[in-house]
């Protein structure tokens, strides 16, 4: 894998020339912003990716059938005894294995899934989504986040994540849609097929063929979190979750809340707010940013931008191109070649080329042999965002209707943003839930974890709750494990951020 470095500068240049072949997070999901809203701007570009073929917003669609297959036995056949480089005293419950989800068409969902050392008998099931779209919960989520274990700096060995959220729930990471990760299709147009519509569908059979596999966890209290473009991915399953339960008049799966950070929520508004980010933080200039806010239009049903938006945004990302705009505040990965030994790591410690240790190390036959992957020796590499899916035929120009769906019902709603972030940031993220015209029931506070200010928060009416995480970028755990903890424990437990000054409080 390139360095970070090149990537971006690859991407850059190929701004106006739309490519997809994405690998990282920041990249897909700024592929998809560009077929959206670049679209047909200039003659030559045109979109391979994201086919604007749906009407924009298809939050209530018909129920999807799902067919549930037999699990009996493989379970134990998913154990996963140790992984290679595992440290030795670390003893951990983990899974690992492929769910069919639709049998006709040979489609499989990779997961991992981890049980608390603590107490998994009571402890809730979080299920964790990356978004992309095309990139993996197992690379980014389980491997560089909240998981129990980071890699090495050789590739081969891990280190343990002390502050992984194992320690307040029963995780699943799930690598989804078809061609992210292990998980495949035997039928390889599916690769051309994917979108919001056909994920969440996919995802809701996994979850309940998942729950066949586990029954242990069919009763259990369930939450479903995630990041950036599962902005997306986790309010539409928490739909299909939903609606299910209701028509079928009784608790299929036992959804009690969703919780997404630095999401993708309202096309509009998110687009509107990343420039004011960008400006409020000295990234670009406020000419620039006025020049946007005057001639660009990020209203979901336009295709054509004006010349003097284009240029306006090509002077932005002049700007920005040079910097990590998953945290504008961190240093880039400069060097991302393996080290014969591991160097001395803790997840304290954020180190920019982690992205490129999980990828040898997953990619190794001993790692995917242990895990259960990769079973049907897939033609392409593992890769944290891949190149496999060729479209995305639909997406949603705003899932703030399924939030009020959610809030309605009694779910926890929890929208959390790290505020270095320049992806999706966090004045995009304000902009978004205040289209909304919630009422305030606490009206904005600074939390504390371990005798500082965590971040801020304000709750509304109807329970839903924004938080920030200071100084975390768009991947908060891995830029701030531990007030990253203190936030998924607060959200798990249903109690609010505590506000209480570092002298009487710590954590
Ligand atoms: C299985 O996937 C195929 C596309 O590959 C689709 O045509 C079919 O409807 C799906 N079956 C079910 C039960 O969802
Ligand atoms: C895909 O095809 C391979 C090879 O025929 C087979 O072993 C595998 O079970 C198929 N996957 C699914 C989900 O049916
Ligand atoms: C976008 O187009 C759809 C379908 O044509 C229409 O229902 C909707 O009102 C339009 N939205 C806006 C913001 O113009
Ligand atoms: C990385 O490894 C390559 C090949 O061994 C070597 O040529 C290069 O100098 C190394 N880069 C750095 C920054 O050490
Ligand atoms: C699967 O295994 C094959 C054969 O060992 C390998 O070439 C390929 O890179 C692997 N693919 C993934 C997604 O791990």
């Amino acid at each position: 894998m390139a360095a970070d470095q090149s990537i971006l500068l690859c991407f850059f240049v190929s701004f106006f020339a739309f490519q997809i072949a994405a690998k990282n997070q920041k990249e897909a999901l700024d592929a998809l912003y560009k077929a959206k809203f670049f679209t047909n701007s200039i003659a030559a570009d045109s979109s391979d990716f994201f086919v604007r073929n749906h009407v924009p917003d298809q939050n209530t669609d018909v129920l999807p059938t799902v067919e549930i297959y037999d699990q009996t036995g493989l379970k134990q056949q998913d154990k996963i005894e140790r992984l290679p480089g595992q440290p030795p005293r670390v003893e951990l419950s983990q899974y690992g294995g492929y769910v069919t989800v639709n049998k006709s068409a040979g489609r499989a969902f990779y997961y991992y899934f981890v049980e608390s050392p603590e107490n998994k008998a009571s402890l809730p099931l979080l299920l964790w989504l990356n978004g992309g779209p095309g990139c993996s919960s197992l690379g980014y989520g389980a491997m560089g986040e909240l998981g129990p274990f980071r890699a090495g700096s050789d590739g081969k060995t891990l280190f343990q994540n002390d502050f992984s959220w194992i320690h307040v729930a029963n995780v699943l990471f799930l690598e989804s849609p078809a061609g992210v990760g292990f998980s495949y299709s035997n039928t390889t147009s599916d690769y051309k097929n994917n979108g919001d519509k056909n994920t969440a569908k996919d995802n809701y059979a996994f979850l309940v063929n998942w729950l066949e596999r586990f029954p242990e966890y069919k009763d259990r209290d369930f939450y479903i979190s995630g990041e950036s473009y599962a902005g997306h991915y986790v309010p539409q399953l928490a739909h299909v979750v939903f609606s299910h339960n209701k028509k079928a008049g009784k608790t299929i799966v036992n959804l009690k809340g969703i919780i997404i950070g630095n999401a993708v929520l309202n096309d509009e508004t998110d687009q509107i707010g990343t420039y004011d980010f960008f400006a409020s933080h000295a990234l670009i200039a406020d000419r620039t940013a006025n020049d946007i806010k005057k001639y660009c239009d990020f209203s979901p049903n336009l295709t054509v931008q004006s010349p003097q938006c284009l240029a306006a945004s090509k002077i932005a990302y002049s700007n920005i191109q040079v910097i990590d705009m998953y945290n504008i505040y961190y240093p880039l990965c400069l060097n991302s070649n393996l080290t014969h030994w591991p160097r001395k790591a803790s997840v304290m410690n954020y180190d920019p080329c982690t992205d490129d240790y999980t990828y040898a190390y997953l990619n190794q036959a001993e790692v995917q042999r242990a895990m259960h992957a990769n079973v049907t020796k897939l033609a392409h590499d593992w890769d944290l965002c891949n190149d496999v899916l060729k479209d995305w035929t639909d997406s949603a120009s705003t899932i703030i209707p399924l939030l009020r769906e959610f809030m309605d019902n009694g779910l926890r709603v929890w929208v959390f943003s790290g505020d270095t972030d320049g992806n999706v940031p966090i004045t995009s993220t304000k902009d978004s839930i205040a289209t909304m015209k919630l009422s305030v029931k606490k009206p904005w506070y600074p939390w504390f974890v371990h005798h500082e200010v965590g971040g801020y928060a304000e709750v509304y009416e109807g329970e839903l709750t924004l938080a920030t995480v200071r100084g975390a970028g768009h991947e908060v755990p891995s830029f701030q494990p531990r007030r990253a903890l203190a936030l998924i424990t607060h959200f798990l437990e249903g109690t609010s951020l505590p506000p209480s000054s570092p002298s009487s409080h710590s954590s």
